[in-house]
């Protein structure tokens, strides 16, 4: 089935402006061409629309609270269809808010077809606050709270049933900087975090098994690969950048062994910021991962 590039040019829930140039950077570092010559079909659906960024401080503990729901109902609809249609889609963001819609989409999608969902977040952040947690406002740090349905009506209820996701179908991996209110709440939740120091005392292979256990032939597969995931100096093209993340070889077995699987049903690409980076570096470091993501290897292996 081909693999479709669907677009969201927005910064909407960042704190920094610049995330909403990330489609067309990953784009110019050639993402369609490296995932055709991984042998896919690849449909460029092009870019959705949305509300421009209004740049505005917080109220009630939410920046763009309206533009973000906005955003994230066109995504919500795309991705959907996508996943109706038989598809692979790819949403090239824009910021992490983003995955509110393709992880409902895609969870909507399994609850339909009665398939297991498993969300491997990638990421340097946890991204489990509410507005009354956040020390920010901005509700990229707030997508995995709103879809266990922590988090306004609005956000929680994008799909209809609330919560879209159950803790239980999502790691996270790479994880390296989780605010005070938000430590409680993800210990209070239970969620499962691979977080760095973990994952420096047993390494990526390990770990990666443990992330990937239980994921079978009724597995659909969602990565959301939050471009900070990376350590800054390999991926310096984020608005927050965060030390001690993996390094180029680790983050190629985490994609490989991901690839290995052979369950990939949905990805995210989020928070890549051109604003950021130099000679888009960051861009192509994303697509030559992604390759990886999809099964490019030095040897054949069986
Ligand atoms: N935890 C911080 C906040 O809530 C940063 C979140 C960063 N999230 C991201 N998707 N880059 O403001
Ligand atoms: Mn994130
Ligand atoms: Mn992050
Ligand atoms: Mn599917």
């Amino acid at each position: 089935p081909p693999v479709v590039l669907i677009g969201a040019p927005t910064d909407i829930g960042a704190g920094h402006r610049g995330a909403s140039m990330g489609p067309e950077a990953l784009r110019v570092a050639g993402i369609a061409h490296a995932l055709k010559g991984r042998g896919l079909d690849v449909i460029d659906r092009g870019n959705l629309a949305g509300p421009v960024n209004p740049w505005l401080p917080p109220r009630d503990g939410y920046r763009h609270l309206e533009e973000v729901v906005a955003w994230n109902r066109a995504v919500l609809d795309a991705v959907y269809a996508e996943l109706e249609a038989g598809t692979l889609p790819i949403l090239l963001g824009g910021d992490h808010c983003l995955a509110m819609g393709s992880i409902t989409a895609v969870a909507r999608h399994c609850r339909e077809r009665g398939k297991k969902l498993r969300v491997l977040w990638l990421d340097a952040h946890a991204d489990f606050n509410t507005n009354v947690i956040t020390p920010s406002g901005n509700v990229h740090g707030m997508p995995v709270a709103c879809l266990c349905g922590y988090g306004p009506a609005e956000l929680t209820h994008l799909g209809g049933a609330s919560p879209a996701l159950q803790p239980g179908e999502i790691r996270q991996i790479g994880i390296r900087s989780v605010d005070p209110g938000e430590k409680k709440l993800v210990h209070d939740v239970g969620l499962d975090i691979y977080d760095m120091r973990y994952i420096d005392e047993i390494g990526v292979s390990r770990a990666m098994k443990e992330a990937l256990e239980g994921v079978d032939a009724d597995t659909h597969l969602h990565v959301s690969f939050d471009v900070d995931f990376l350590d800054p100096a390999i991926a310096p093209g984020v608005g927050t950048r965060v030390k001690g993340g993996p390094n180029y070889r680790e983050a190629q077995l985490v994609m490989e062994m991901i690839a290995d699987t052979g369950r990939v049903g949905s990805l995210d690409i989020v928070e890549l910021n051109p604003a950021f980076d130099k000679r888009n570096q960051t861009a192509k470091l994303a697509v030559d991962l992604v390759e990886s993501l999809f099964g490019k290897s030095t040897l054949m292996r069986d």
